[in-house]
């Protein structure tokens, strides 16, 4: 694992550009097994949860190659339905390989995926609703680590989702791209993640209805063709920085930015005490105050505040001129940062029985030896580090890595003072 050492307490000025989307880029790579053919994915982030999902497809069976940033896919040789235990243990969204495949070969072979360091993550509602389409389900090993899904003929249905989960949604649909008849989801999740694994289908032939609604309605075709993608750029990756903005102080625009997915985001910048100004697909970010603090902020499924949002916003919180509460609503270990924000001079405290986060503002944060347990909040401890006054190192750097092409190369071209404390940082 690498690990990030920072010294706090300088401003970030001037231009950067939004990498693509790293949940935009997951499940359609998953979806690419469906095409017999060849997937052409441009803008996709270079960062290791892509490497992973693209391990996955080589074990497939699938050609894969880069072109900077195009991911090349050909699917027309992949011969295999299992999925090993080590590849779904490494990484969760693994997971979305069980409606591809099983969309393809009407048979999967999968490990079924442990808790995570941010909760349970459970996937009752992907085999609950999978079940209902006319697929049976197995557990070939007796602690239940191995899942096999198979069906004769996969049959769309009506599913309703009892939460709209993104994962589960989109299981489904991969499920139900190729099936017979027509699948309908009832209370499907309205993330844009599910808007682009959609547009990615139907470019490649899919139909599908109801785009960006919590009702979506699939009928099965026979085939998918060659396709082109243009992945959108990241809106969690866009939201971290600019909440490093607040949190830093200084004047930033970022382009190449998903503003319509922002919005929550940019919403609680501007009651924090930042001034945005978009233009396009620009968004300009400026703060040179103490952030203010915001009452109450719950993370909600979209078009609510992001739960990816809510590790970056502590620290934002914890420098703010009073008194703010966070109430995780989406995964319940979510909070796993308090006690490293605490060590650099934070004052948070938890309240168990409403999962809420107390914030009381400090002036200062100083430098710490911290240490990263997830992706999101890998990243809001840099945010803390770059605020702080003194010395940071963030180990287990490598969970930031999983999403970010490259944090340290972004602030310090920010003007951070900022870099990777060991070699070999990307394993692709
Ligand atoms: C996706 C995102 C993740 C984001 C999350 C919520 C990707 C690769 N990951 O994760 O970054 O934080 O959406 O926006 O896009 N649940 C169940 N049973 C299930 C499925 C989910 O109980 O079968 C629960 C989960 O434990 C969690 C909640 O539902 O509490 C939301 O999970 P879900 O929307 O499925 O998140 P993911 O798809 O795992």
């Amino acid at each position: 694992m690498s690990s990030i050492e920072i010294i706090g307490g300088k401003q970030l000025k001037g231009e950067l550009k939004i990498q693509g989307s790293k949940n935009a880029a997951l499940p359609v790579i998953a979806a690419t097994i469906l095409n017999k053919g060849i997937s052409k994915l441009k803008n996709c982030p270079r960062i290791l949860d892509v490497f992973h999902m693209v391990k996955i497809l080589e074990e497939l069976g699938c050609k894969t190659s880069w072109e900077e940033n195009t991911l090349i896919v050909d699917s027309s040789k992949a011969d295999v339905t299992c999925v090993s235990e080590d590849f779904v243990r490494k990484m969760r969204s693994s997971i979305l390989f069980l409606g591809a495949i099983l969309g393809r070969f009407h048979e999967v072979t999968i490990a079924y995926p442990g808790g995570c360091s941010i909760g349970k993550r459970p996937i009752d509602y992907h085999l609950n609703a999978i079940k209902k389409m006319n697929v049976t389900e197995e557990f070939l090993q007796e602690d239940g680590s191995m899942i096999h899904c198979y069906s004769d003929r996969i049959i769309g249905t009506d599913i309703f989702l009892e939460f709209p989960s993104v994962g589960a949604t989109q299981n489904i649909i991969l499920t139900a791209v190729l099936a017979t008849g027509v699948t309908r989801i009832y209370n499907a999740a309205r993330e844009p993640e599910i808007t682009e694994v959609c547009s990615y289908l139907i470019g490649a032939g899919a139909r599908i209805r109801g785009l960006g609604t919590a009702y979506l309605e699939i009928e099965g075709v026979k085939q998918l063709q060659d396709v082109e993608f243009y992945l959108s750029p990241d809106r969690i990756v866009a939201g971290t920085y600019m909440a490093a903005v607040a949190a830093v102080k200084g004047d930033v625009l970022f382009t190449h930015t998903p503003v319509r997915h922002l919005d929550s985001t940019l919403h609680i910048l501007q009651k924090v005490g930042c001034r945005i100004d978009v233009n396009s697909d620009q968004v300009r970010v400026r703060n040179f105050q103490r952030p203010l603090p915001v009452a109450v902020l719950n993370t909600k499924p979209y078009p609510g505040f992001p739960t990816d949002m809510q590790s970056q916003l502590m620290t934002v919180l914890t420098l703010a001129e009073g008194k703010s509460t966070i109430l995780e609503e989406i995964f319940e270990s979510r909070y796993q940062n308090v006690e490293d924000l605490t060590k650099m001079g934070a004052r948070i405290q938890l309240q168990k029985d409403t999962n809420a986060a107390e914030i009381t503002g400090v002036a200062q944060l100083h430098g710490a030896v911290v240490r990263a347990h997830d992706l999101r909040g890998g990243a809001a401890l840099v945010i803390a580090g770059l605020a702080a006054e003194g010395t940071t190192i963030v180990h287990d750097a490598t969970y930031i890595e999983r999403g970010y092409e490259d944090i340290c190369r972004d602030f310090l071209a920010l003007g951070g003072d900022i870099r990777y404390c060991s070699e070999n940082r990307l394993d692709s």
